[in-house]
């Protein structure tokens, strides 16, 4: 199986995407698994996929899959098959997601220094007061790419149209913004503001996340104004 029918390249030798139907409250989205290959040829696995016969091939002829990546709760669904495959990959991500899936094991979280030290090519952001997502996003210098999954959501004309309905009923169609449950369950406050102004200064050049097509048109400016909703009116909101 040749990569190229699996993974589309995102950034030449350094990262990858594959993505596929996923159903979620009644509308087929598209969801992405991204790939980014480290020193070593070891590869860092970001939200996977199932890994069919196929896919493994295809990482197989990338590299080595050492670090399966639960980037918020909610993305675990195939780590634990993942880790099935590549038992000598460590699997790293949030408590939360352990809690909400018994069968993903983590070896650690992506705030411990043994994964921060094992992957200098890729910096982690955890996000502050966003609970609802317990997300960790990854800055990947070298190519300016921040590489999240539930961070901000958008539909375009290659969706399906049960998403593309939906997308221009919550003003996601053609615009970036928050997944509307994220939208709905966070709060304005100056901790999730810090952090999203921490993200901002970061040399952004595209953002991939697991609902839309890579953001290269002001990724900076896009996120700004996804999240400007959790901009508290008075300090200390
Ligand atoms: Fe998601």
């Amino acid at each position: 199986m040749a990569i190229a029918s699996v993974f589309e390249v995102v950034v030449p030798g350094s990262i990858w995407v594959t993505e596929r139907p996923i159903w979620f409250s009644g509308v087929r989205m598209r969801t992405r698994t991204t790939v980014v290959r480290l020193s070593g040829d070891a590869l860092w696995v970001h939200s996977p996929c199932t890994p069919t016969d196929d896919v493994c091939a295809a990482l197989d002829a990338l590299g080595e899959v050492r670090w399966i990546v639960v980037p918020n709760r909610w993305h675990h669904l195939q780590a634990p098959a993942t880790a099935a495959r590549y038992p000598d990959a460590h699997v790293v991500g949030p408590v939360s997601a352990q809690s909400r899936n018994p069968h993903v094991s983590l070896t650690m979280g992506t705030d411990d220094p043994a994964y921060v030290q094992s992957t200098p090519e890729l910096i982690p952001v955890q996000p502050r007061g966003v609970p609802f997502l317990d997300e960790t996003v990854f800055f990947h210098p070298f190519s300016g790419s921040l590489i999240a999954a539930d961070l901000l959501i958008s539909a375009c004309a290659r969706d399906h149209w049960s998403w593309r309905i939906a997308a221009r009923i919550w003003g996601r169609y053609g615009k970036i913004r928050t997944p509307p449950d994220v939208r709905m369950y966070t709060r304005a406050s100056t901790a999730v503001a810090e952090s999203i102004a921490q993200i901002r200064a970061l040399p952004l050049q595209r953002i991939l996340v697991a609902h839309a097509d890579p953001i290269t048109d002001r990724p900076v400016q896009q996120l700004a104004e996804a999240w400007n909703f959790a901009i508290p009116s008075h300090p200390g909101q």
